[in-house]
């Protein structure tokens, strides 16, 4: 049994195939070829990005991307993302994958190598321990039924909004009440999405990057719900299409600024999301968070149930100086 590595072509044939293994590998964010080719036409092309197709004697059996991770704020800091046909062997596959990137990775002065996975697949995240991996954090999955949703709990919202002199509006009145709604969502994003758990410190992104997500295909303009404060945007929640289901929605995200926290606000938003998800016909939202963030409990709180977490997994690549050598 031989297996080999190469290139992603950008081929019709291969978009076909890379849309084929990743539905196959990670069904729980499935994805239509049109997706895979709208992020492979607006990606940041000045970071380093490699995909790479695993073969057992010709045949592929599965595939692997790895990319020098622009939003983090450590220069050289790669995260890869596997996906394996679950039918081929995943050891052989990913040993060949992660050989072929290491030696790339190496060459190019790589600090840090990051992945992610799901805990329920032990073998997969064995794997990734063997490699060298340890699991720096842990997101639960989870899903609300909207059409069992009890709107009744919640019927002091309106009233505490109205106190607290806080209107709850979607998108299109943001656009249509500020000329400047791009540049108010941007000031907006930076200080919710700097407050969110991650493993390693991320950069703010550049304002043409962030602009890109309300053209993206999955974006919906009924999704997007925003807090306001007089005339400041003050926070946001925002669901997305799942491309190739109409039956689920999920989080963008969510988020208040420090300065209006525990104020009912994010709840606030959320219900008018979950307004949204039942005229839009979904039967469920998903989303993933930190397992420790209070975004999480007030998600369990909101009668999201619990699925397998992702797990994220991190490599330092430096060579570890000895006490002795320090
Ligand atoms: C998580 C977040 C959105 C909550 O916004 P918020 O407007 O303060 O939330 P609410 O006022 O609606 O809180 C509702 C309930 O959630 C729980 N909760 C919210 N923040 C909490 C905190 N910091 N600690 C403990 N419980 C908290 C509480 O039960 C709270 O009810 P209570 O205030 O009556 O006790 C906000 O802290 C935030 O923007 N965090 C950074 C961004 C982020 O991590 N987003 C999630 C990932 S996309």
């Amino acid at each position: 049994m031989s297996i080999t590595t190469r290139r992603f072509t950008g081929s019709d044939a291969d978009f076909a195939l890379k849309t084929t293994l990743w539905n196959k590998a990670w069904p729980e964010y499935y994805r239509t070829e049109k997706i895979h080719r709208h992020d492979e036409e607006t990606r940041n092309k000045e970071y380093y990005f490699i995909e790479l197709i695993i073969e057992q004697d010709g045949t592929p059996i599965g595939m692997g991307e790895y990319m020098d991770d622009w939003d983090t704020d450590i220069d050289d800091d790669y995260f890869f993302m596997l996906y394996i046909d679950p039918d081929a062997d995943f050891q052989a596959a990913a040993n060949a994958f992660m050989n072929a990137m290491n030696a790339d990775v190496a060459s190019r002065g790589g600090k840090t190598s990051g992945t992610i996975m799901l805990e329920n697949h032990e073998d997969r995240c064995q794997l990734l321990k063997d490699h060298g991996y340890t699991p720096a954090m842990r997101e639960p999955r989870s899903e609300l039924d909207v059409t069992s949703f009890d709107f009744s709990r919640y019927d002091w919202v309106d009233a505490k909004m109205a106190d607290e002199k806080i209107e709850i509006v979607g998108l299109a009145e943001v656009k249509s009440r500020f000329a400047d709604w791009q540049q108010r969502s941007y000031d907006l994003d930076w200080p919710i999405v700097s407050d969110i758990p991650t493993t390693v410190e991320l950069k703010r992104q550049p304002f043409e990057e962030f602009i890109k997500h309300f053209s993206h295909p999955n974006h919906l303009v009924d999704g997007g719900y925003y807090a306001i404060d007089g005339d400041q945007l003050v926070g946001l929640s925002v669901v997305k299409a799942v491309d190739g289901n109409p039956e689920q929605l999920s989080v963008g995200i969510t988020g208040v600024l420090p300065s209006h926290r525990r104020r009912g606000i994010a709840t606030a938003l959320k219900l008018e999301t979950i307004k949204f998800a039942r005229r839009y016909g979904a039967k469920i939202i998903k989303t993933d968070n930190e397992e420790n963030n209070p975004m999480y409990d007030l998600n369990v709180q909101l009668g999201f149930k619990p699925k397998p977490a992702l797990l994220i997994f991190e490599k330092n690549l430096q060579p570890q100086t000895t006490s002795e050598e320090a």
